[in-house]
């Protein structure tokens, strides 16, 4: 079992950080085999798409050396999404969105004949079968079904650009109102949730590999 984790922030102090390091120490409890793999995009400078990107619509052979240079970033992380079971992602909210590396780690992992094509009804995803959690931590709140719902850009982009890939088991976790005075017991409670979501899916895990073998 493998889990890619992700992190965002830009701060060493982060909650989202600790919050995914919680998903992780839960998930390790279930997994004890399994492996991390940690990409921590505060620390790795991605690049954005420049023109080299046109060789995502060219044959591998026809790559300039500079093409496969410049691509060898987006294959490495798309060989990790592919190799993930789960993914957990730390996601700050940054004015209403997402922050700026994350947006580039997107950028590098939807790709054309890697994470989705074109089939004859359109385009189609072409990863499956993952299960994602985002973490989310905002200064303020945004609920479902209060005026501040369509303030949020975090959650419906994610949802939608994870779905477009094939990443359609997301849950949404989130650390709300972070930027006021007795947010704490609130954070308390998305850890709790956050250790109960990642040992029901250990369990999960578990029993899909069980009937797997019954096969
Ligand atoms: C550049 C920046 C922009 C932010 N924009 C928003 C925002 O639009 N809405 C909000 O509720 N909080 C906003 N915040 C507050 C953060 O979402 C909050 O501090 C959160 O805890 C950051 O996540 P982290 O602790 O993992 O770094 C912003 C913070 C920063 C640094």
């Amino acid at each position: 079992m493998k889990l890619l984790q992700i992190d965002s922030s830009a701060r060493s102090s982060s909650i989202t950080r600790k919050l995914t390091a919680k998903f992780v120490e839960e998930w390790k409890k279930n997994h004890p085999a399994g492996e991390v793999i940690q990409r921590d995009l505060s620390t790795t400078l991605l690049p954005h798409i420049t023109d080299d990107w046109s060789g995502t619509h060219l044959d591998p052979s026809q790559l300039t050396p500079a093409q496969r240079s410049y691509l060898s970033t987006s294959d490495q992380l798309i060989e990790e999404l592919q190799a993930a079971d789960t993914i957990v992602i730390g996601a700050p909210m940054y004015n209403f969105a997402i922050p700026s590396p994350l947006k580039a780690w997107i950028d590098q992992v939807v790709r054309m004949g890697k994470t989705f094509g074109y089939g004859p009804s359109g385009a189609r995803a072409l990863l499956s079968d993952k299960k994602v959690f985002v973490i989310t931590s905002r200064g303020g709140a945004y609920p479902k079904g209060t005026p501040g719902e369509k303030l949020d850009f975090q959650e419906p982009y994610l949802r939608h650009i994870l779905g477009f890939i094939g990443l359609t088991d997301v849950t949404f976790i989130h650390a709300e109102n972070q930027a006021r005075e007795g947010a704490g017991p609130s954070l308390a409670a998305v850890a709790e949730e956050i250790a109960r979501l990642s040992a029901e899916q250990g369990q999960q895990v578990a029993h899909r590999d069980k009937e797997r073998k019954h096969i």
